[in-house]
């Protein structure tokens, strides 16, 4: 970085930063500056304006720069900093992990109606919910409902679950045992590794066809590979590809885990997958063939696309 200043204070240095990235075309140029400034100096976005005429020193300058560089080069801010927010948690990411989106947040809120419908039609059914031990102590233990999340990633879906559901038990997924490790360790790091029991599994082939879930959640790769050459190099060089990748139409994973989940979740249970533009309709027809669902449904996420599939396993086996 070379410039008229002679000490390069903070905001000397967002300033020119954002200009730069304005004019090489990274997107949201000031947001990034900030970012990798708030990183590099260990203080929140909110510090570097309390303290903007403070001077970076040489050592804090370069390491800023080698940031700057590669995010130039199209290396996302999530794998520079090596966080991401996900549901006001701070997850932690390597590129062996997809950067969890926005708009995954609609699976979680989706997943978190449908417990709740779970757990009144249990009421109904005058059950205490699932198979619960006799203990003969005066509180009923808790039942233990089990959810499954399939492709787990950086662990920020079945995290965000298990911090909402906390009666809930999990078994995470991946194929991936780099991601599984990523997982892991924001399990650990947000309380929630006691219940959240992580698996290497080609989508459910670990398990055994027990019908013991209450919840499926699923935000498998579902990018049609003519999409796949579109995305920007952002996304194409730099994130994982079997995170992304779903086939010629992208349903390559998603139309087998239809067919196999009834299998695994109980009747009255959730099964609720993301989907990318205009796959809903095709999903839903998917699920509808099989006979095995009720209650079929599309979520909008907050742009207004079609988002989240959500069917429930029907009480008598279609
Ligand atoms: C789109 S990412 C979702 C990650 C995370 N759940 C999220 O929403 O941010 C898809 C994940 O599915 C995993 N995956 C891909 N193919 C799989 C398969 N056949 N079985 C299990 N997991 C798979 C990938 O490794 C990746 O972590």
């Amino acid at each position: 970085m070379s410039g008229p200043q002679a000490s390069w204070t903070i905001l000397a240095t967002l300033r020119w930063t954002a200009d730069y990235f304005r004019t090489k075309g990274v997107s949201e140029p000031r947001a990034a500056a900030e970012i990798l400034l708030a990183h590099t100096l260990s203080v929140s976005r909110l510090d570097l304006y309390l303290r903007y005429d403070q001077p970076l020193n040489p050592e804090e300058l370069a390491r800023f720069k080698a940031l700057v560089v590669r995010r130039r080069a199209g290396e996302p801010v999530a794998y520079l900093t090596g966080h991401r927010e996900f549901w006001s948690l701070d997850i932690q990411v390597t590129p062996a992990v997809l950067i969890p989106r926005p708009e995954t947040e609609t699976l979680v809120a989706a997943a978190l109606e449908a417990a709740q419908f779970y757990e009144e039609n249990e009421v109904e059914r005058g059950g205490q919910g699932e198979d619960q031990p006799k203990t003969g102590s005066r509180k009923p233990k808790p039942p233990s409902i089990w959810g499954l999340e399939l492709g787990v990633g950086s662990g920020a879906v079945v995290i965000a679950l298990a911090k909402e559901l906390t009666r809930m038990a999990w078994v995470g997924l991946d194929t991936s045992g780099a991601a599984l490790a990523v997982a892991r360790g924001n399990a650990r790091r947000h309380g929630a590794l006691d219940r959240v029991h992580f698996l290497k599994s080609d989508l459910l082939t670990a398990l055994k066809p027990y019908a013991v879930f209450s919840l499926l959640v699923a935000n498998l790769p579902y990018v049609p590979r003519a999409e796949w050459e579109r995305l920007p190099r952002e996304i194409k060089a730099f994130e994982p590809p079997g995170a992304l990748l779903g086939g010629e139409d992208g349903l390559d994973l998603i139309r087998p885990l239809i067919r196999q989940a009834p299998q695994y979740v109980k009747a009255g249970g959730w099964v609720l997958l993301e989907v990318g533009d205009r796959q809903a309709p095709l999903v839903v027809a998917l699920f509808q063939q099989t006979g095995a669902y009720d209650r079929l449904e599309s979520i909008k996420d907050f742009s207004g696309m079609e988002r989240v599939v959500r069917a429930r396993r029907r009480e008598a086996a279609g």
